[in-house]
């Protein structure tokens, strides 16, 4: 199994197994460099800023330090079981150990896509007193009600009033953003703003889901951000943040720092990762799939390709 992260294991960011800052593998890290002060490592299927790789779903891959980034898997396990190893389950995964769940937390995920899922059901695993989920696409939210999740609709709902109630008004005490900046809301002033402001490339990133987990953040809780962010983003409430004393992690996954672990919990029967598969289709009707996955049509949650 062959992760999106790519490192050479050496540098001193390896060493340390933060693998999605390999210090080497980024082959355009001038570039990273000048845009975000220090570039983070090579990933498949990325942008230019983490080194142009090519993606993964391909007849074909070059994997550079193929020697030190593969997992080995047994062969008692179906590739379905496995496949998710190398980017959604450990990004789920490390977003919730992020969070240091106790059994008395409350845990809101926003986003119900793959991401998501896994965020739930690391949260379920990780011991949460409740998880929560929260998005607008009702097949997604049912996906992660049957991983123990309880679901917030954010177009039927108030997001602010039900997180209110299921906290006895103190709001949840880790908050995880399975988003990123592609964020959407309904009757809200600020999606506007962010909207007008994309158009008129001012902004590049929508942040409202950022936005809405420090409001309701309760005091002193962790909130951790593995949705993508691109660039520049505005009118993050700062004042917020800080006076309420919020902890803030994120990144891209240190996909092999969990996965001997998470490999471990799929043996053993704690979680089968294929439950996420919707559509299993051949690599030559890849870019339908990617219309229908964009488009939430056909119940669409996670696509793997055949080639
Ligand atoms: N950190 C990492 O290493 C890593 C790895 C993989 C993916 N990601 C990122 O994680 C994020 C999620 O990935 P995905 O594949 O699940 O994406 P996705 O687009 O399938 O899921 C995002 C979900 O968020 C929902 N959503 C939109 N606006 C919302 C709002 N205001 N409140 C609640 N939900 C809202 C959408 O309806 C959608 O179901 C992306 O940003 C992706 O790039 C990060």
């Amino acid at each position: 199994m062959v992760p999106f992260t790519i490192f050479c294991g050496e540098c001193e960011q390896c060493q340390r197994g933060n693998y999605s800052v390999c210090e080497r593998s980024n082959r355009n890290r001038a570039l990273a460099d000048k845009a975000f002060g220090h570039g983070g490592a090579g990933l498949f299927g990325y942008s230019h800023l983490t080194g142009g790789y090519a993606g993964g779903q391909a007849e074909f891959v070059r994997v550079p330090f193929a020697d030190t980034t593969h997992i080995k898997v047994p062969s008692t396990l179906t590739d379905e079981q496995v496949l998710f190893l190398g980017d959604i389950f450990p990004t789920g995964w490390q977003a919730a150990v992020q969070c240091d769940i106790q059994p008395t937390d409350t845990v809101v995920v926003w986003g119900a896509g793959p991401v998501g899922q896994f965020c739930v059901r690391s949260a379920v695993l990780l011991g949460a007193k409740q998880v929560v989920v929260i998005d607008n696409v009702p097949e997604r939210l049912s996906m992660a009600e049957a991983g123990g999740a309880i679901a917030i609709n954010f177009d039927n709902e108030s997001v602010l009033s039900r997180l209110k109630d299921l906290t006895n008004g103190k709001g949840p005490e880790k908050c995880i953003d399975a988003v990123g900046l592609e964020a959407h809301a309904t009757r809200s002033l600020d999606s506007m703003y962010d909207r007008v402001k994309q158009a008129m490339m001012l902004e590049s990133d929508r942040a409202h889901v950022l936005r809405e987990m420090i409001y309701v953040c309760r005091p002193a809780g962790v909130l951790s951000i593995p949705g993508v962010y691109g660039g520049l983003v505005d009118k993050i409430p700062v004042g917020a943040l800080m006076n309420k004393g919020l902890t803030v992690r994120t990144g891209q996954t240190h996909v092999n720092r969990w996965t001997d672990d998470l490999l471990r919990r799929i043996e053993e029967g704690q979680i089968d990762p294929s439950f996420v598969i919707t559509h299993t289709v051949g690599l030559d009707q890849g870019p339908e799939m990617y219309k229908t996955f964009r488009d939430k049509q056909d119940g669409c949650v996670k696509v793997i390709l055949k080639p």
